[in-house]
């Protein structure tokens, strides 16, 4: 059996910044009440009019990600795209990303776990390479949130939040097994989809029901229960890092670096104390970007790895928890 490396990291943040004072001209909301319960400072929205969508944005993260792996698009046999925010309600944005990277016909696959998309799409791609089917795997985390916002006070408890962005990893056979993606760690608990959802258009309320309800059906807005999630989602982190740990026989001490899903700098603040590690054990750019749902953790995986965060021999934790509800972690060394 083989062990799966990441060979190739890249990310892509649209130029557009957008702090919490422009905000503040959008909706009743203020600098201060999000940098307090959040922690971000700004986030990237795509400028209307822009080339950039999901598929677009992860194209571009995923071409910088196979020219830093040393590979060509020809390199790549599969395809795992993780977003809640696709350019299509179908197809998914893997078969995009085949025909925009103009790839062979390798497959190309689509992941619907939220914040936890990354995680999931990773897991996904190493069992491929463990297995043997495949060696060189394409994974990718892209959000166009800020389209699909509603920026008015009404929905500021969630459009604050959300920034757009795309990371994009090639995962690769490793022949040394105590070298790559050690293990994966995969949860859910449906009775809680309705806490984070975005409800609409589905099969059963669909477009024409949206438009006859004349603007007093929003459930096309994403809905979130935030403080139920928040208490949920430090329980479901720190049992799912543990359970990482444990599975590779490591302690808290062993964690070179540890990459939360960027949801609430305070969700990550507050593992980070539970598991007692310093800040160089901890990489967190929310600040900056927001919350990216499945490119979140890409991203910063990406940028941590451009700062020299990440080196050879570390162990690198992963960890996310979101709208499903679904969580996951992978315990990499790097
Ligand atoms: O990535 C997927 C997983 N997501 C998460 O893990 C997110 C988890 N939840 C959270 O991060 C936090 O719950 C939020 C940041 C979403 C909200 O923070 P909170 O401390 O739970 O605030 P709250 O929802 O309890 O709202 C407190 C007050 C309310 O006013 P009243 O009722 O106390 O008068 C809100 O109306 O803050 C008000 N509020 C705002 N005020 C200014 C809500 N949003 C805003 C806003 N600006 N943007």
């Amino acid at each position: 059996m083989y062990n799966s490396r990441i060979i190739g990291l890249g990310k892509y943040l649209p130029d557009n910044v957008v702090t919490n004072d422009d905000l503040s001209k959008l909706m009743d909301t203020n600098d201060e009440w999000i940098q307090e319960r959040t922690g971000i400072k700004e986030r990237r929205w795509i400028k209307k009019g822009s080339e950039d969508t999901s598929a677009v944005m992860g194209a571009k993260a995923a071409r910088i990600a196979i020219e830093r792996a040393g590979l060509t698009k020809d390199d790549i046999d599969f395809i795992v795209f993780a977003t809640l925010s696709p350019d299509y309600y179908f197809p998914g944005c893997g078969v995009q990303i085949q025909e925009m990277l103009d790839m062979k016909t390798v497959g190309a696959l689509d992941v619907r776990n939220q914040c936890s998309g990354f995680v999931y799409a990773l897991s996904v791609a190493d069992q491929f390479i463990k297995t043997g089917m495949y060696k060189n795997v394409l994974v990718i985390g892209s959000e166009y949130h800020s389209n699909g916002l509603d920026v008015t006070t009404r929905g500021r408890g969630v459009s604050v939040i959300f920034g757009d962005g795309a990371g994009a990893c090639v995962l690769s056979r490793e022949e040394d097994n105590t070298k790559g993606i050690l293990s994966t760690h995969l949860h859910s608990e449906g009775k809680y989809a309705d806490k984070l959802i975005v409800a609409s258009p589905s099969i059963g309320n669909w477009v024409p029901e949206i438009i006859a309800s004349k603007g007093e059906d929003i459930s096309y807005f994403p809905y979130m229960d935030g403080t139920f999630v928040f208490k949920n989602a430090v329980v479901r982190f720190s049992e799912v890092i543990t359970e990482g740990l444990t599975k590779n026989n490591l302690a808290k001490e062993d964690i070179d670096l540890f990459i939360p899903h960027q949801a609430n700098l305070r969700i990550s603040q507050f593992v980070q104390r539970r598991f007692g590690l310093n800040d160089n054990q901890v990489f967190n750019n929310i600040m900056k970007y927001g919350n990216t749902t499945a490119a979140s953790i890409i991203i910063a995986l990406t940028e941590a790895w451009e700062q020299g965060r990440v080196k050879e021999g570390d162990t690198v934790v992963l960890a996310a928890f979101g709208s499903g509800f679904t969580w996951g972690s992978a315990i990499i060394r790097w």
